[in-house]
């Protein structure tokens, strides 16, 4: 795993956006994992500059989104698929029909896991998996005890991540109970994971995830497993880090 640390929330963005555009110019039609939340929004608008300054085209990338909420009424705009189409596909340029979001909506939860599935399979996979991390660890809406090897299916929120994103709606009540997540072991296989974090929020559960034991408690300590995964954080959600001094000194001495 790579770790660098960044001075800035801005600068995580910056980084991300690199590794993630480097991908795209190797392949145009690349698949790419879209994480929502708050966190990816650097890396967003640093991809939007991009296209703006046309250094990059994302007009025949594909997508798949990461979750979705179960139950949100259709175009709420804290769905992930209003998120998706407003936040991401259109300033980037993406074809948002080209973006696939769980679907919180259909009454067959399974037969939509399944279908989502069946969909990330049939795109040949996911190139690269962009993901940001709870609170409390969680990676997706993986909440812990996820399963490492799961797959797309519905999960019951914790009452801390219902917590969390209180601020995406009205009043905390009207944040859903439920959702549908990419599982632990759909996210494995993404050729390439990219895990951003900002904040001090995010320094215990990052901690756990890059330095603590592979378990299913936080389960963004499935990074561990793979053969590629680049974490970009900030100062303040690296300073739990008991090795932040050896992940500077890596980044800036690493061979060309
Ligand atoms: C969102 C997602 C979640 C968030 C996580 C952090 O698609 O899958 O895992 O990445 O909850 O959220 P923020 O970035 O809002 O702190």
């Amino acid at each position: 795993m790579e770790v660098i640390i960044a001075e800035t929330p801005d600068a995580v963005g910056r980084i991300a956006a690199r590794i993630i555009a480097e991908t795209v110019r190797i392949k145009p039609d690349a698949v790419l994992g879209l994480a929502t939340g708050s966190s990816p929004m650097v890396v967003y608008a640093e991809l939007a500059r991009m296209r703006h300054a046309t250094e990059i085209d994302l007009a025949a990338t594909r997508g798949f989104a990461l979750d979705e909420y179960v139950g949100l009424a259709p175009g709420h705009p804290a769905s992930y698929a209003a998120v998706v189409q407003r936040e991401i596909a259109e300033p980037l340029g993406m074809m948002f029909e080209n973006v696939t979001v769980p679907d919180g909506g259909r009454p067959d939860h399974e037969q939509a896991c399944r279908e989502f599935e069946a969909a990330i399979s049939d795109s040949g996979g996911i190139d690269v998996q962009l993901l940001g991390i709870g609170t409390n660890g969680h990676i997706g809406f993986n909440e812990p005890t996820s399963s490492l090897t799961s797959r797309t299916r519905i999960k019951t929120l914790t009452e801390q991540t219902r917590a969390d994103n209180a601020r995406f709606f009205n009043t905390a009540a009207e944040v859903p109970r439920h959702c549908i997540t990419q599982g632990l072991g759909t996210i494995l296989e993404a050729g390439q994971l990219i895990l951003v974090a900002q904040g001090k929020g995010k320094a215990r559960a990052l901690a756990a995830a890059i330095e603590g034991p592979l378990s299913s408690m936080c389960p963004a300590s499935l990074l561990q497993l793979h053969p590629r995964a680049t974490v970009v954080v900030d100062e303040e959600a690296a300073s739990q880090l008991s090795l932040a001094d050896y992940y500077r000194y890596a980044f800036s001495s690493k061979p060309v």
